[in-house]
């Protein structure tokens, strides 16, 4: 029987440099896709994965963040005063119950390993989920359930996976999977970002994590590796061989809206999608689409 994975961190702390100047002051999270800021899409797939406590780790330039999930009283009121039930509605998905969520702040953009180590006073000693929010997922089955599913199913430490092509292995962590089972991949050993010639697969790490609270002594043992950052890759290295780790091939396409073609083709696809923007197929055709 698994512990209930309840509580999710969502860090924010990073300095988004590729897409600068658009992250000057804005945080890169809170681009939009179509018309929903990308920390937005993370909320919701955390809440359908049935998360309870959304945790942000923030840092300078990032209270945007705070305001968007924050209850906007004069907002709603001019709404509901002018009728406009299809706006507020797009609302909703903002909204916290309050003591829902809480903001813990990375003074310094040490590394993923780092913001996830600043969450671990309010984590305490459950298992709980990571979220990437530049690591957008259109999938039939939100990605972060399809983990949870595999959680409750297996227990241990499940990562999200995807193929990449073999000459992209440099962009990513890579899995090398001593035993698979369906499309669930027993993890022998990580290698963050390594140069084709010396991967040891093609199956990426993708920003979607169920880890045991284990993870934050680990991270403390971490030195800073790959652009003097706390790597949280690393410190699931050392995770290896003393506890199961998985990662999982879940359904879905993920998009890098971190890199701009990436959050380019986002854009394209989840505007595919929506019902309400069917004149879209003939304003791509126009560039050839
Ligand atoms: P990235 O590797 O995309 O780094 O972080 P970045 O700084 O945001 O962007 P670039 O590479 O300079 O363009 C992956 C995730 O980890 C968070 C980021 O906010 C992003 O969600 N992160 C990264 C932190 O919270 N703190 C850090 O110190 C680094």
């Amino acid at each position: 029987m698994t512990v209930k994975v309840r509580k999710a961190i969502f860090p924010v702390g990073g300095l988004g440099t590729r897409f600068l100047p658009a992250t000057k002051a804005m945080p890169k999270e809170m681009l939009p896709v179509v018309d929903k800021p990308l920390i937005e899409y993370a909320v919701e797939e955390a809440r359908q994965a049935g998360i309870e406590q959304f945790i942000f780790v923030t840092g300078r330039g990032k209270v945007i963040i705070e305001d968007h999930f924050d209850h906007s009283f004069e907002l709603i009121e001019a709404l509901k005063g002018r009728d406009k039930k299809v706006q507020l509605d797009s609302l909703s998905s903002s909204k916290f119950e309050p003591g829902q969520i809480s903001y813990v702040r990375q003074q310094q953009p040490l590394g993923l390993g780092h913001a996830v180590w600043c969450a671990r006073h309010l984590i305490k000693d459950e298992p709980f989920a990571i979220l990437l929010a530049d690591d957008l997922i259109l999938s039939k089955v939100p990605c972060l359930k399809q983990l949870v599913h595999a959680y409750d199913e297996n227990g241990g430490n499940i990562i999200a996976a995807m193929n990449v092509p073999p000459d992209q292995t440099s962009r990513y962590g890579i899995i090398e999977a001593s035993k698979s089972k369906g499309n669930l991949h027993y993890i022998k050993s990580l290698v963050e970002k390594p140069d084709p010639s010396h991967a040891p697969s093609n199956l990426a790490v993708v920003g979607r994590y169920i880890l045991s609270s284990d993870i934050f002594s680990e991270i403390n043992n971490v030195k800073p590796g790959m652009g003097g950052e706390i790597q949280l890759t690393d410190a699931i290295s050392q995770l290896i061989g003393r506890q199961d780790i998985y990662g999982l091939t879940f359904e879905g396409k993920r998009f890098d809206c971190g890199d701009k073609l990436g959050f380019l083709e986002a854009n394209i696809a989840f505007a595919l999608e929506r019902s309400d923007l069917g004149d879209f197929r003939t304003v791509l055709s126009k560039y050839g689409g």
